[in-house]
């Protein structure tokens, strides 16, 4: 009894393994270089292990702006919203956003390898081009923004949160976006360094505390805080330097002074005023020159390295600021610097 069971399963067993060969093949896919996981995830290669526990620490990551997912805001503030405007060109408002991770500036369980999701030339909002290599990437959300409402017409109507947005890097990096009331003005080398926003802020990095993922410029060394120059001291630039406030005798110092100048001269013009215990624009109409000068304030404060990224630039347009809001000031020119 027991063999002619076994027979019966064996012989089930070879019927169903026939019929199956009979299927015809209709379709064959070839994968090309199909990638190992492993060639990401292994217990050799730890890049992935580096890069984010840097990441971890950077603004990127705890930032908490993630939750401005309105289709005003999301292709900078999400990571689904850059996703979807890389894609097709609007942020949307995605539900459950997340933070500017792995996954928005690599897209590796797509392409297989960590190639970055963009760095096609960026035309900013504003007018004008970035093209810096990889750094193309960051100038996709770095950049200076169109002030709502733009200076157009005789008068501008300001108010609180009227201005550039707080992220002009890009656009001050390569001398843009700012207003110079047709006054001369010059454009300093870092406009030109090869990788942009890269080579700097992502040096080999110091722990989690500076360069790489943390995109950082500074650090703690022994409880005090250190400029990170391993992007500067590169041959052909800094080499020597040893803090950011080495060349033009201190222009960090200088840029502070000038922030200060233009700072008084806005408040006693009753152009900023004080909400909550910090200064921003007046809830009023106010003239083009006065409008010019509140933006390039903004633009020069908020785009945080203390002229660092541009200094003949920042400190041109902060002079032109200063000037343009005297007893002898120019006509208004036409609008922002754009291509240089
Ligand atoms: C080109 C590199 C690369 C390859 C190849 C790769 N991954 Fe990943 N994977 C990543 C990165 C980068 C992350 C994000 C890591 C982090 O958050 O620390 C990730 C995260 C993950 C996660 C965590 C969940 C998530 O979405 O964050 C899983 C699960 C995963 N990978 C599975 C796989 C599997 C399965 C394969 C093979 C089919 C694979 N990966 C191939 C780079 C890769
Ligand atoms: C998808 C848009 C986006 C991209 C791409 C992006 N950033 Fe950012 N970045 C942001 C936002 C938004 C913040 C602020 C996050 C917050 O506060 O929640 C930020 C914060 C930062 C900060 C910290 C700012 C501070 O005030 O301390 C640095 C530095 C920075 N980014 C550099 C870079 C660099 C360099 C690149 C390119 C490699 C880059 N970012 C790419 C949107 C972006
Ligand atoms: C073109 C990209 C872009 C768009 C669009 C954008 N932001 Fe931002 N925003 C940034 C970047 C980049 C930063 C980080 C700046 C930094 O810290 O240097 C930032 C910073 C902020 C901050 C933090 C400011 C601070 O100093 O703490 C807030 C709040 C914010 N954005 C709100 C918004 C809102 C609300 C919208 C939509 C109405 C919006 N943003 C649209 C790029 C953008
Ligand atoms: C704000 C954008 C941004 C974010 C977020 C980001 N990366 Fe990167 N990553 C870069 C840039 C830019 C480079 C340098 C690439 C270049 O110069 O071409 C890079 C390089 C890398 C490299 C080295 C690539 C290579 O081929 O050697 C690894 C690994 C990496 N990233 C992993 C990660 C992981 C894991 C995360 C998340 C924890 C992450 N990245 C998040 C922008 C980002
Ligand atoms: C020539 C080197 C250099 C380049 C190129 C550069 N940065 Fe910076 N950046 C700095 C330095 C130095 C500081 C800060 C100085 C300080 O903290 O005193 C800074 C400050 C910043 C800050 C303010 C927050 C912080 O980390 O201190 C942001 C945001 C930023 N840079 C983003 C960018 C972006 C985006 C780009 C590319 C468009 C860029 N940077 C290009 C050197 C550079």
């Amino acid at each position: 009894m027991k063999t002619v069971k076994l027979i019966t399963v064996v012989f089930t067993a070879v019927m169903v393994i026939i019929a199956g060969c009979e299927r015809k093949v209709t379709e064959t896919v070839v994968v090309a270089e199909q990638t190992n996981c492993f060639a990401c995830h292994s217990d050799q290669e730890f890049s992935l292990v580096a890069a984010d526990v840097q990441w971890a620490t950077s603004m990127h990551a705890t930032g908490g702006t993630f939750e401005r997912n309105s289709s005003r805001c999301s292709k900078c503030h999400t990571n689904e919203g850059f996703n979807a405007y890389i894609a097709t060109g609007s942020g949307g408002s995605p539900t459950n956003p997340t933070p500017i991770g792995c996954f928005t500036c690599h897209a590796p369980h797509t392409r297989g390898d960590l190639s970055l999701r963009t760095s096609e030339a960026v035309t900013f909002e504003r007018g004008g081009t970035f093209d810096r290599g990889s750094a193309n990437l960051c100038a996709n959300c770095h950049q200076a923004r169109t002030p709502d409402p733009d200076i157009t017409g005789a008068t501008v109507a300001l108010e609180e949160r009227w201005g550039p947005h707080h992220a002009g890097q890009a656009s001050v990096l390569t001398g843009q976006g700012a207003y110079t009331f047709g006054m001369a003005y010059t454009v300093g080398a870092h406009a030109n360094v090869p990788n942009g926003c890269i080579s700097c802020h992502m040096a080999p990095a110091y722990g989690n505390q500076a360069g790489g993922h943390t995109f950082k410029m500074t650090y703690l060394y022994h409880d005090e805080e250190t400029d990170f120059v391993a992007g500067c001291q590169v041959e052909g630039c800094h080499s020597a330097t040893e803090d950011f406030d080495f060349s033009y005798d201190g222009v960090q110092a200088m840029v502070q002074g000038l922030l200060e100048d233009l700072k008084a001269e806005l408040i006693a013009a009753n152009l900023l005023v004080l909400y909550d215990g910090e200064y921003a624009p007046v809830e009023a109409s106010v003239s083009v020159n006065e409008a010019k000068a509140v933006y390039n304030y903004l633009l020069m404060e908020e785009e945080g390295s203390l002229g660092i990224h541009n200094p003949d630039y920042v400190i041109d347009v902060l002079n032109a600021s200063i000037a343009a809001l005297g007893p002898n000031a120019t006509a208004a020119d036409g609008g922002p610097v754009a291509a240089h």
